[in-house]
């Protein structure tokens, strides 16, 4: 089944320029600005003639207005990704010396790599730790919480493949070794950092996992006043210890925006006593429970509309505190419990994550780290190191969105879903300022759009990726199913190109990237 007709007469008159012009291929560039020239005048003389042209049925106009300060900036690594912990139980089945994989990760740099999650409070660091005949398994989720440990060999092997895509490491540390009085015990903690420095290397850092759960998984509870002082002698640790100008971020709570507010408090009170031991105020989201989750949930506006309600309320809990200190979504993605298989890997997932992006950038959050890189349903790239569809909209975002937000008012904010930024420096042509307007289209039909009041001489390109299904593993680019290039290299992204006053056609279920060369707001000069 295709739902989508994405060509209509328009495309044809710029057949020639899209299917010639690639971001990805600078030698094109100098046989394209003596085609523009001449283009430029054809263009004129059609976009006179498209003055006449009626509006279609189903169009919604889009008003955009000049903006001479950003909305917000959100970290340069905005889009990050984690590995989970569990995954050093069995260090010979992470792929992280594998170049296929290398390759898929080195595409998503500059971001943080977070490796954290529930096995992080089981963690030791060259420890010879008691044999268990029965490992002990979570009563959330059955997974293994027995204590494990690493070796020099392992943690240099994890740093060495962060190092070498071009990634920054944040390693959580075990908050759960305590002394007899309560205190968190920073022995081993101390013998990783030393280590690290040992070998110089640059990286993050953060303690424990979903504290506030403590009790429902390992039976344990530590208060958050308790954790903020663990946090203040890890502050100092690593001041001390030579790594004074990296981060710590805390505390990583989950259910945030529960009826019982249970995330929020925990974070509230951390914060009133941490001493601004941490740089950013760090939670976990999800939507959906990976065990029930059903395609219809996936393209549900009500599940989209989940988030700005979390979001509002771990705000409200940082104001509560008298703290002015950012937030950052650590761990998030689509289900729980490892994702939900058949569509948490599916290009349908691929909604939730963009909207999550945008609606997160727009609101100021600092960054976002994706669960997961490798791992699980819901991981980008699959146990064949082949990617899913989520990795390519996630390069394509990395591609064609800045850290400078916008704003933008969508005519049918449930079911077309729209942000704006500025656009990075490398997609611009030839230097021409540009702002980037993407998001998606739940609308069971095509949806076209119009922009109100852009200059004549903008161009707006469109790359739209749709999918044959929503269940697909497949993805394509304005029709074209994405593959990388034999070489390990991302295809040239071919978009199709609009004059200023046409209208857009957004497919029936896309997600749409929409670079609008030639708008000059002031916001976006750097
Ligand atoms: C990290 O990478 C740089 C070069 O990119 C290299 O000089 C350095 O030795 C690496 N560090 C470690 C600990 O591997
Ligand atoms: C794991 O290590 C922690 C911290 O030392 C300890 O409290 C806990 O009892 C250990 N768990 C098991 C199952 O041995
Ligand atoms: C912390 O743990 C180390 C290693 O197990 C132990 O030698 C030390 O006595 C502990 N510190 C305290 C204060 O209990
Ligand atoms: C918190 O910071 C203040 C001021 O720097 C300092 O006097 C106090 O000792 C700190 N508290 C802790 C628990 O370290
Ligand atoms: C939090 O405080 C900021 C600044 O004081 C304010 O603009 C914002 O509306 C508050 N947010 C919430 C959700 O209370
Ligand atoms: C996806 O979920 C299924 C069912 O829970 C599980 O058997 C499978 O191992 C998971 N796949 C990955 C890659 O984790």
């Amino acid at each position: 089944m295709s739902y989508f007709v994405l060509h209509n007469g328009e495309k044809n008159q710029y057949q020639n320029l899209s299917d010639t012009h690639s971001y990805h291929n600078g030698k094109l560039r100098s046989v394209l600005n003596s085609t523009v020239v001449g283009l430029c005048i054809v263009l004129l003389l059609m976009s006179l003639w498209n003055l006449s042209q009626e509006q279609l049925p189903n169009t919604r106009i889009i008003i955009l207005r000049s903006s001479k300060t950003p909305l917000r900036r959100t970290s340069h690594k905005f889009v990050s990704f984690g590995l989970d912990t569990s995954l050093l139980r069995n260090m010979n089945k992470m792929p992280i010396k594998d170049d296929r994989f290398i390759n898929l990760a080195r595409h998503l740099s500059p971001a943080y790599v977070r490796v954290g999650g529930t096995s992080a409070d089981c963690l030791f660091f060259n420890k010879i730790l008691p044999m268990h005949s029965v490992k002990p398994t979570s009563p959330v989720d059955g997974n293994d919480i027995s204590n494990f440990t690493i070796t020099n060999k392992d943690f240099m092997s994890v740093y060495e493949f962060a190092n070498n895509t071009g990634l920054r490491m944040i390693f959580d540390l075990n908050a759960l070794i305590r002394n007899p009085d309560g205190s968190w015990n920073y022995t081993n903690a101390k013998e990783i950092i030393l280590f690290a420095k040992g070998h110089e290397m640059s990286m993050d850092w953060q303690l424990g996992n979903e504290p506030n759960s403590f009790h429902h998984v390992f039976d344990v509870q530590i208060l958050p006043q308790q954790l903020a002082m663990d946090y203040i002698v890890l502050r100092g640790l690593l001041d001390s210890l030579g790594y004074a100008s990296s981060i710590l971020i805390g505390p990583e709570v989950n259910h945030v925006g529960d009826e019982n507010h249970k995330g929020e408090d925990y974070a509230r009170i951390f914060l009133e006593n941490n001493n601004n031991s941490v740089d950013h105020v760090t939670w976990h989201q999800y939507y959906l429970n990976g065990r029930e989750a059903k395609v219809e949930d996936f393209i549900n506006p009500a599940t989209f509309n989940y988030l700005p309600g979390q979001i509002k309320s771990m705000r409200q809990a940082i104001n509560a505190s008298g703290q002015k200190i950012n937030m950052w979504l650590s761990e998030t993605s689509t289900a729980y419990g490892g994702g939900a298989p058949g569509l948490s890997d599916r290009f349908v997932a691929g909604f939730l994550w963009l909207d999550k992006l945008g609606y997160s950038a727009k609101s100021g959050v600092y960054s976002v780290t994706r669960q997961s890189l490798f791992g699980g349903n819901y991981s980008m790239v699959g146990p064949d190191l082949d990617p899913n569809p989520d990795w390519w909209v996630t390069v394509m975002f990395q591609h064609f969105v800045s850290e400078i937000v916008l704003e933008i008012v969508s005519p049918d904010p449930e079911l077309l879903r729209l942000y704006v930024h500025c656009t990075p420096q490398k997609a611009l042509l030839n230097r021409v300022p540009a702002i980037t307007v993407y998001g998606i289209n739940l609308n069971k039909v095509q949806t076209n759009i119009w922009f109100q009041g852009l200059d004549r001489n903008v161009k707006i390109f469109l790359y739209a990726l749709t999918s044959e299904q929503l269940t697909s593993r497949k993805i394509q680019l304005n029709e074209e199913i994405l593959m990388l290039q034999s070489n390990g290299d991302l295809p040239p992204f071919r978009p199709i190109i609009f004059n200023a006053n046409q209208n857009i056609p957004l497919a029936p279920y896309s997600m749409n990237f929409l670079v609008l060369h030639g708008v000059d707001f002031p916001a976006c000069s750097r």
